[in-house]
């Protein structure tokens, strides 16, 4: 049964966050194959604070640009509009990302666990994505970061609902996803892709959140669903950040068999995800 605040959300009764209008705008323009670098350029010129921040992003070290960007079209040409759009939605999900009440510290989950968790999340789809040569990197970069966008709904508008779940996933050391659909009827994986629909995120994005922790049941593009499901497991076996529960996953047999990774492989990914890691909290830290 849905529990009474999950409901209230679904049925529009409390209201959810919205993505500023310039983003929303800066999704349809990057969707429209009539538009051009300096249409979106325009677009994210709009909003001042935003366009700084992305010049500050796009010349920082994670991205290691042969030479200064200063203009939001070059950046653009530069990027690609995909990269552009993906940068920007990084930004207004960070600010999302830093609202909310306090979880009890006991649980090693708190809001900062989980951003750690999202951006190791990130870097390592963005890295299986280059080795199996992947065509679209940067979804799964982006994907990776709002794959638990659900945990920060479910924290802060069902935020006593949300620390019952982790206290059950504590207390039965089963996961959190688990505790979640006993709590609350649906995962944070749902009221996920339910928020990023409702911001119109293109659908494999929506798909690759809704189905993470469930890929076989991938409806759009099964392949970044993997993506997301296996770096959420490396991540969680590797310990970066905490996403709420303390479940390590084997991931040998699972990357062996989505990904026909050996050992080798394996241990060649977490060492470039280790290496990435120490870059992406930096990049991070220009967002905020
Ligand atoms: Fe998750
Ligand atoms: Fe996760």
């Amino acid at each position: 049964m849905l529990n009474k605040n999950l409901k209230e959300i679904l049925d529009g009764n409390i209201e959810l966050p919205t993505l500023p209008d310039v983003i929303m705008r800066l999704l349809s323009a990057v969707d429209n194959p009539e538009s051009t670098a300096p249409d979106i350029a325009r677009i994210i010129g709009s909003d001042q604070s935003l366009m700084a921040k992305i010049l500050k992003l796009v010349n920082s070290p994670f991205y290691g640009m042969p030479r200064q960007i200063s203009t939001l079209t070059q950046a653009t040409v530069v990027m690609g509009f995909t990269a552009i759009r993906n940068i920007a939605l990084t930004i207004a999900v960070f600010d999302e990302f830093e609202l909310g009440a306090a979880v009890p510290e006991k649980f090693g989950y708190t809001r900062e666990k989980l951003w750690e968790h999202s951006i190791a999340t990130a870097i390592t789809a963005n890295v299986i994505a280059h080795k199996i040569n992947y065509a679209k990197k940067e979804d799964a970069f982006i994907a990776g970061l709002i794959h638990d966008i659900g945990k920060v709904v479910f924290d802060r508008f069902c935020h006593e609902d949300f620390v019952t779940a982790l206290t059950l996933a504590d207390a039965s050391g089963r996961s959190l996803f688990d505790a979640e659909v006993d709590i609350f009827g649906e995962s944070h994986a749902f009221i996920g892709s339910w928020v990023t629909e409702k911001w119109q995120l293109p659908p494999h994005l929506v798909d690759s959140i809704r189905y993470h922790h469930t890929p076989d049941k991938g409806e759009v593009e099964l392949k970044l669903v993997e993506i997301v499901h296996a770096a959420n497991n490396l991540v969680h076996a590797e310990g970066y950040g905490n996403g709420g529960d303390d479940i390590v996953p084997e991931i040998n047999g699972l990357f062996q068999k989505t990904f026909g990774f050996s050992q080798h492989d394996l241990h060649e990914l977490k060492l470039e995800v280790k290496q990435n890691f120490e870059s992406a909290v930096e990049f991070f830290q220009t967002v905020a």
